[in-house]
């Protein structure tokens, strides 16, 4: 394959501002049981700046989580590129790419996903033990502490409401200091008032070297993000900048209105 074209005349100014995830022509798809494969990802382009957060819009089944995870490495698509923090992860082997994406990406999910028989403080810890870099008490503490949640480090995720299961969840992906946190649905589970604190420390969480992409159907959620993208039918329908509410609606709407 050809290298990419650089389109962006400032990036050998400021190699520290490169993106930290670029995708060029992202096509994926599923296997399915019998007959051809049905396309989910339809050539995908896109940047994640250093910093910004980013928000993911559009309808269900129009392949936001399946874009996430082929721009975190955890799909391998099936043609395009995505280099992560500089390196194209085509080019690494399975270990060496689960090598790189450690330290440099965090995720969230919509369901949590903490592992119900370990506290609080040991679910934040588990990441970074298992990459082999622990992080001290003082360090787990702190982001436990920076999503309000130091005093219940002792508990287990039952007896937490899901709005602190997902800030602990936040805590635990932000320990190893990503470059990068995707979150899929995050406030998907969450009732207003919860799912707006989560809000608040994913929009906390970006800035400086560190980026936020978030998926979302909830276009108020994604009104606070910079930048917005609306998928449709695995490609991008439209991207807005300093998205509204407004704007993200109609340009959903007119995305629906396309199908
Ligand atoms: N692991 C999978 N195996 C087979 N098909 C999948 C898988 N994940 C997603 N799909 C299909 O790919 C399409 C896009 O899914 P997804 O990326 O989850 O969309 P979204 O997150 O926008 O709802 C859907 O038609 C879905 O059924
Ligand atoms: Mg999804």
């Amino acid at each position: 394959m050809l290298p990419d074209p650089d389109p962006d005349p400032d990036l050998d100014l400021d190699l520290d501002r490169q993106p930290i995830v670029r995708a060029r022509d992202v096509e994926h798809a599923y296997p399915v049981a019998a007959g051809p494969a049905v396309p989910v990802l339809r050539g995908v382009s896109l940047d994640v700046r250093p910093g910004e957060m980013l928000a993911v819009v559009g309808p269900s089944g129009s392949g936001k989580s399946t874009l996430l995870a082929c721009l975190s490495g955890l799909e391998t698509p099936l043609r395009g590129s995505v280099v992560l923090d500089g390196v194209d992860l085509r080019t690494l082997s399975p270990q060496r790419a689960a090598r790189h994406r450690r330290g440099r990406v965090g995720f969230v999910f919509q369901a949590y996903n903490l592992l119900p028989a370990l506290t609080a403080r040991e679910n934040v810890a588990l990441p970074a033990r298992l990459a082999r870099r622990p992080a001290d008490r003082r360090t787990v503490d702190a982001a436990l502490d920076d999503v309000g949640l130091l005093a219940v480090a002792e508990r287990r995720p039952e007896a937490m409401s899901g709005g602190q299961q997902q800030r602990v969840a936040i805590a635990r992906a932000l320990v190893v200091r990503p470059r990068v946190l995707f979150a899929d649905e995050p406030t998907g589970a969450l009732d207003t008032v919860a799912g707006s604190d989560v809000l608040d420390l994913l929009r906390r969480a970006a800035g400086g070297d560190r980026s936020v992409v978030m998926v979302t159907h909830d276009l108020a959620a994604a009104a606070r993000a910079d930048r917005a993208i609306v998928l449709r039918d695995g490609t991008v329908h439209a991207e807005l900048d300093r998205p509204d509410a407004a704007a993200l609606f109609a340009a959903v709407e007119r995305a629906a209105a396309a199908a």
